[in-house]
């Protein structure tokens, strides 16, 4: 071997190893979830009374606490029988939860209390579907889609402030949690595909809020969103044909 290509040895290996080993689920551990803590929070018309979409949130990680009862009360166990939370059509329990980490996506096992690694990596930015302008937007404007408020649209940031990450006129801060519901027609077992597809909205529509009203309840911040990446989401956890990724919900401490 020539020596320039010698020379290049432990810089290939270097560039090689990392690209290796990312996005293996074997590389993360299963995180088990604690017990939820099901006298906390707001009464349930205290917390309906303070109930808003959230659009800014600090970068702070949630703690194992606060992360297990949000996903218990999105989705958990609440009875002996393995009935849920949430109800679901004809008890398929169609609603998977993935959960977008710093450190990787994981799928919460509500039987297990646990996080089941799916993908290393952080790849809670390629959620979002984006929109010419970027990230840190404003409000729906008329004619903008259902479900398509534009979080993207760009914001003259106001005189003297110097756009960043949180700040005014920059990209909103990364949450520390995001949540996609991802319902799998394939659990009804009758109906026509549109029937199923109904159920499907239904279905996930209520684990979103049973996830705004925890958050309400507790203190976090949240936002339902429609307007996500659905084919990189589906590449990325690798969905079948029968699986929809339907919503997305970042959560975080309210800045
Ligand atoms: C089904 C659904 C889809 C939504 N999609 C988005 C979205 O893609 N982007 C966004 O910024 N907000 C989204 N929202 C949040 C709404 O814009 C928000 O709920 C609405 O403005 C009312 O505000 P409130 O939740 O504070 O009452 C969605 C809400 C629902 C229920």
């Amino acid at each position: 071997m020539k020596r320039s290509s010698l020379s290049m040895l432990p810089l290939a290996v270097l560039l090689l190893v990392p690209a290796l080993t990312w996005g293996r689920a074997q590389d993360l551990q299963t995180i088990k979830l604690n017990e939820p803590n099901k006298t906390r929070g707001l009464p349930v018309m205290e917390a309906l009374s303070v109930r808003a979409s959230a659009r800014d949130w600090t970068d702070k990680d949630l703690s194992l606490q606060d992360l297990s009862d949000l996903l218990w009360a999105a989705n958990g166990v609440n009875r002996p029988d393995g009935r849920k939370t949430a109800p679901s059509a004809m008890n398929a329990q169609d609603v998977d939860i993935y959960v977008f980490l710093k450190d990787g996506v994981y799928l919460y096992d509500a039987a297990a209390l646990a996080l089941v690694p799916v993908l290393a990596g952080d790849h809670r930015s390629e959620i979002m579907m984006m929109r010419p302008g970027g990230p840190g937007g404003p409000g729906p404007k008329p004619g903008d889609k259902p479900g398509e408020k534009p979080e993207a649209r760009p914001q003259a940031p106001p005189p003297g402030a110097k756009p960043g990450p949180g700040g005014p006129g920059g990209p909103p801060t990364q949450a520390p949690v995001q949540l996609i519901l991802v319902s799998d027609i394939s659990r009804f077992r009758m109906g026509e595909t549109s029937l199923k597809l109904e159920w499907a909205a239904l279905d996930t529509g209520i684990v979103s809020q049973n996830i705004s009203l925890f958050c309400a309840a507790t203190g976090l911040g949240t936002r339902p969103r429609a307007a996500i990446a659905k084919p990189r989401i589906k590449e990325l956890l690798k969905l079948s044909e029968t699986q929809y990724p339907l919503l997305n919900h970042p959560v975080g401490y309210k800045r």
